[in-house]
């Protein structure tokens, strides 16, 4: 019987970026995320005649995934594996389909042959593959941390059910991925600074999402962003993620706080603008930020679970399960 299992993209509000010397994909700052719903990777895995890897209805052979499964035949004995996995979001939405995508798997390829993973074991692995996929082995607020570097929850996303407006503003994927970027600010004279900054912002967004602080959240969130996307314009040559659509739904979601909407802005290393609202108040920021130019749509969502085992491969997307 194939296995299937069922993650969500999360939200980095403190962010990572830069990598620790050595293996494993080790992240040189910690980060706090948020974890999303409705949109969805499903990944079935079953033993097979030989290695097959299926993404949305095309075979590939994406060495990423490969590697993720060569990583968990260092520890374990697995059989040649199928593994067929579908995003119910555009690839190109700003929202990491890798972080989604390899929590699913390793939580599908865990529970189909038997390994016996705990949460962290799983999550450590998702990170090898990719370090915001640590984050959405978990549901709701997620920290990811040293020294184990393994993603725990921090809120349950029942208990602070903040809402996600993602402002479309382009369709084209991004030009420089988010490794490539990360290695290429490590050589900026900002780079430290970031670093040790960011520690400190960590600490600092814990407490204030274990006391539920909209207001200070805002303020840290939209900081940790703007000091990423700092350092990448201070990258040789820079990385300039924006468009001119981007900076638009910025002031406008500035605009909308200043006069008593609860909601705050991030952007991660493309040009699409999250917009992180108070429960109940999404559909008024969505309803603001469609109407600028140059965002093409807005996508609505709460907050989700963590990866888990489905039934049903085959039920439709556009359903959390
Ligand atoms: C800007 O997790 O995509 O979204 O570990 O190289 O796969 P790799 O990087 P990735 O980087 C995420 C960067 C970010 C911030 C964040 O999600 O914390």
């Amino acid at each position: 019987m194939p296995t299937t299992a069922v993650a969500h993209p999360n939200i980095a509000l403190i962010k990572y970026w830069g990598k620790a010397q050595g293996e494993l994909n080790v992240p040189a700052t910690p980060s706090l995320s948020i974890t999303l719903d409705t949109l969805c990777t499903r990944t079935q895995v079953q033993s097979a005649a030989r290695d097959r890897i299926v993404l949305d209805g095309n075979e590939t052979d994406d060495a990423k995934i490969s590697a993720c499964i060569a990583a968990l035949r260092e520890a374990h004995a697995l059989p040649p594996i199928e593994v067929e996995t579908r995003n119910n979001f555009p690839t190109a939405s700003g929202l990491a389909s890798s972080a989604s995508g390899f929590a699913a798997l390793v939580t599908a390829i865990d529970h189909e042959f038997g390994l016996g993973m705990d949460a962290a074991t799983r999550s450590d692995y998702a990170r090898r593959a990719s370090g915001s996929a640590a984050r959405s082995i978990h549901g709701g607020f997620v920290r990811l941390s040293g020294p184990d570097w393994r993603a725990r929850q921090v809120l349950a996303e029942q208990a602070w059910p903040l809402e996600v407006v993602v402002a479309i503003t382009t369709t084209s994927r991004k030009e420089v991925s988010s490794s490539v970027g990360m290695r290429r600010s490590m050589d900026s004279p900002f780079y430290q600074g970031w670093v040790s900054s960011t520690r400190v912002d960590y600490e600092a967004g814990i407490a204030v999402v274990i006391e539920r602080d909209f207001e200070r959240l805002a303020e840290l969130a939209e900081h940790s962003c703007l000091k990423m996307h700092g350092l990448m314009l201070a990258t040789r040559p820079g990385l300039i993620y924006w468009n001119s659509a981007t900076i638009a739904c910025l002031h406008a979601i500035r605009e909308l706080r200043a006069s008593g909407t609860p909601v705050f802005f991030t952007v991660d290393a493309g040009s699409q603008v999250k917009a992180i609202c108070a429960p109940g108040r999404a559909s008024e920021v969505a309803n603001t930020l469609r109407a600028l130019p140059g965002v093409i749509e807005t996508l609505v969502t709460g907050l989700g679970a963590g990866a888990r085992i489905v039934d049903d491969f085959e039920r439709q997307p556009g359903l959390a399960e």
